[in-house]
């Protein structure tokens, strides 16, 4: 008798367990990927492996999901699912071969040039005999994973070639492109590929990936201020002093200074993941939690913005820094005379009114002593300064910090007295890790969100055309300024900025 108990619970707990797998976040209808560079690097290290955690974790299933890769290297089919297999059984050798093989027969493959028209009929080929496999018509989703300068041929030919049209029934509404940053090399460039993807595609047909807004920390940091009351009150000027964002990494270029050479710190993580951050952290609570209604209050927010590194004046300009490591000429792909700057410090303010003389540190960095990123929130000092000598350096300041590298996390630093006879204080920190009572692939990785997002149509965590303008339109003034501004310098592995 108890053993039956004990055998109808532990089933009860399976079928649970499978039913949270499986069909809670399952995607139940057809969806066809075309990736356009499925052989580069982004592919390997972040888009494969975020397809194999959706569909490990059952949130996508083999009946209804397959990947046409697109790219110039020739492979059969066979051969490429045996590359997929490759990659996966490399990243982790614990997996169960038979489950990564079946996940790679959701994969075909065509070799082509995207700048050739010809070739997207093959890939329509493709995606009909998938349709036909699936017995109906599937959502059609096209990720450019390639570099920005076959953008728009790539645009121009998905469109003439009509690979998104998709039969119009209420499930595979309408195909979705997924466009990688960056977005433009400036205001004007950016506003004329808008323009473009305008002309072809329909505003809700296209999702602009910041990976950072997909990031668990940086979408917890709504439900974090809106759920805890004990925080959103003070979330303005009368008490929050400033907010500091830093992304810095311990290690260089990485192979990409043939890319990163034309771009510069700014432009590759200021322009886009951390304006996102601040805005994130700064906007006024939306109307609804919908895309339509965050994006709308996320843009108000980057549009509020202004940096203050070209008013010379001010006491933050004279303390914004833009520099380059020591050795960064020599990488591969860059210039020997190269003005790229590699780490910047740029103080930024907002002109909402709940906003006003509070001062946004935004500080990204490669080759830095330590990989971290964080958004800081410093709370201003306290007014009752019995407790707390206004001649202490801290003041008694709390601090709420969003840490999103090496941990993703939470921590609050708080004071309390010293134990014993004396009235003094000490600081200390309540800390929340994600990882702490959750297993690590748990928590998916922004890319999962990015192409799971995309399947459910959802665009909340994808900038709009209007945000990415905004954005440019923040750093353009600094873009201008710093090419009349000496380039600091300071040496690989460390923070110290030595001219
Ligand atoms: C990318 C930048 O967008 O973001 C890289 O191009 C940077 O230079 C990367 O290293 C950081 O992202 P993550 O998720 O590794 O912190």
């Amino acid at each position: 008798m108890y053993q039956n108990i004990c055998y109808f619970a532990l089933m009860c707990a399976i079928i649970e367990y499978m039913e949270q797998k499986t069909s809670h976040y399952s995607i139940k209808y057809p969806v066809t990927f075309v990736i356009f560079g499925i052989t580069g690097d982004l592919a390997r290290k972040k888009l494969l492996p975020s397809l194999w955690d959706l569909y490990h974790r059952g949130n996508i299933v083999k009946e209804y999901f397959s990947v046409i890769g697109f790219s110039r290297s020739s492979y059969t089919n066979e051969q490429f699912r045996e590359y997929v297999r490759k990659i996966l059984l490399q990243r982790d050798p614990s997996l169960d071969e038979a489950e990564v093989k079946n996940f790679s027969e959701c994969f075909l493959y065509e070799a082509g040039d995207f700048l050739e028209k010809s070739f997207y009929e093959n890939i329509k080929l493709c995606i009909r005999q998938r349709d036909t496999f699936f017995k109906t018509c599937a959502t059609k989703i096209a990720y450019l994973a390639v570099a920005p300068e076959y953008y728009e041929k790539i645009f121009e030919n998905i469109h003439s070639s009509g690979l998104l049209i998709t039969c119009a029934n209420e499930v595979s509404g309408l195909g979705r492109i997924l466009v990688e940053k960056p977005f433009g090399k400036d205001v004007e460039t950016a506003r004329e590929l808008d323009k473009k993807l305008g002309s072809l595609f329909k505003e809700e047909q296209i999702f602009r990936i910041d990976h950072y807004l997909a990031k668990e920390t940086i979408q917890n940091i709504l439900n974090f201020r809106f759920a805890n009351h004990i925080f959103e009150p003070l979330w303005n000027k009368n008490h929050i002093e400033s907010i500091e964002i830093r992304l810095a990494e311990n290690f260089g270029v990485d192979g990409r200074g043939a890319f990163y050479d034309g771009v510069g710190a700014l432009r590759d993580v200021g322009q886009n993941h951390i304006l996102q951050m601040l805005a994130t952290t700064i906007m006024q609570s939306p109307l609804e939690f919908s895309a339509e209604g965050i994006r709308t209050k996320r843009l108000e927010a980057l549009d509020s913005f202004e940096s203050v590194c070209a008013e010379k004046k001010t006491k933050e300009c004279k303390q914004c820094i833009r520099a380059q490591y020591e050795g960064y000429r020599e990488e591969e792909g860059v210039t020997k005379d190269s003005k790229t700057e590699t780490y910047f410090k740029i103080y930024v303010k907002s002109s909402l009114s709940q906003w006003e003389g509070v001062s946004f540190l935004l500080e990204s960095g490669k080759a830095m002593e330590k990989t971290e990123t964080f958004i800081r929130v410093h709370f201003k000092q306290a007014s009752f300064a019995l407790l707390c000598p206004l001649q202490s350096s801290h003041g008694c300041a709390n601090t709420l910090t969003f840490h999103i590298k090496p941990e993703e996390g939470i921590s609050i630093l708080f004071w309390a007295k010293k134990p014993g006879f004396s009235r003094d204080l000490d600081p200390h920190n309540l800390h929340f890790q994600y990882k702490e009572g959750m297993e690590t692939h748990c928590i998916p990785d922004a890319y999962e969100y990015v192409l799971f997002e995309a399947i459910r149509g959802d665009q909340t965590l994808f900038p709009g055309t209007e945000e990415i303008r905004a954005q440019w339109e923040v750093i353009a003034p600094l873009l201008k300024h710093w090419e009349k501004e000496p380039l600091s310098t300071y040496k690989k592995g460390s923070n110290e900025i030595i001219e």
